[in-house]
């Protein structure tokens, strides 16, 4: 099973739609592994989004992501990556398609609610960037014989 790192980023959480969007991922019937919630650090938005560096928006991102609260998930299940971000939904809200979380409630290029690792390797070094492995549980919730067939030797 694949891990993903989802922050719930500054604009969704001043406009209380936490809960609408840690929904959709349950929902879904991605396990929620890691949780919390805690402002970002200058130095740790700026290695989470080491490769912008240079670019245009890169310092307003860099403000907008420290500016409050943020919560952060990870998250676990078959494919959980691309599963992640097809629920997200593409990265200028006003693009993005209806149905996904940015295209039911972000207008805006930057405040676009959220983000989601894009590849395995930026997953693994986004979760141990804000999660301790500790943090994360290790117990299967047991309500996921019903979300996969778990009958074989692998999850199908
Ligand atoms: P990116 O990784 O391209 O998008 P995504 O969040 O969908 O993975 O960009 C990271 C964030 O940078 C994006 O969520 C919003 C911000 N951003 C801008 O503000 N302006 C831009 O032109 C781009 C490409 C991104
Ligand atoms: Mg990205």
């Amino acid at each position: 099973m694949q891990k993903t790192l989802v922050i719930i980023k500054p604009d969704a959480v001043q406009r209380r739609l936490i809960g609408k969007i840690i929904n959709r991922f349950e929902e879904k019937g991605l396990e929620i592994v890691g949780l919390k919630m805690t402002v970002i650090s200058e130095g740790l938005a700026k290695e989470h989004y080491s490769v912008h560096e240079g670019r245009e928006y890169y310092e307003n991102l860099i403000k907008f992501m420290t500016s409050g609260p943020v919560v952060m998930l990870v998250l676990r299940g078959m494919n959980a990556i691309e599963v992640t971000r097809k629920l997200m939904g593409s990265t200028f809200g006003y693009e993005a398609d209806p149905g996904t979380i940015r295209g039911d409630y972000a207008m805006s290029k930057r405040f676009n609610l959220i983000h989601g690792s894009d590849s395995e390797e930026s997953a693994e070094r986004e979760i141990s960037l804000f999660f301790e492995n500790g943090d994360l549980t290790q117990n299967e919730q047991s309500g996921l014989k019903w979300i996969y067939d778990m009958s074989g030797e692998n999850p199908l």
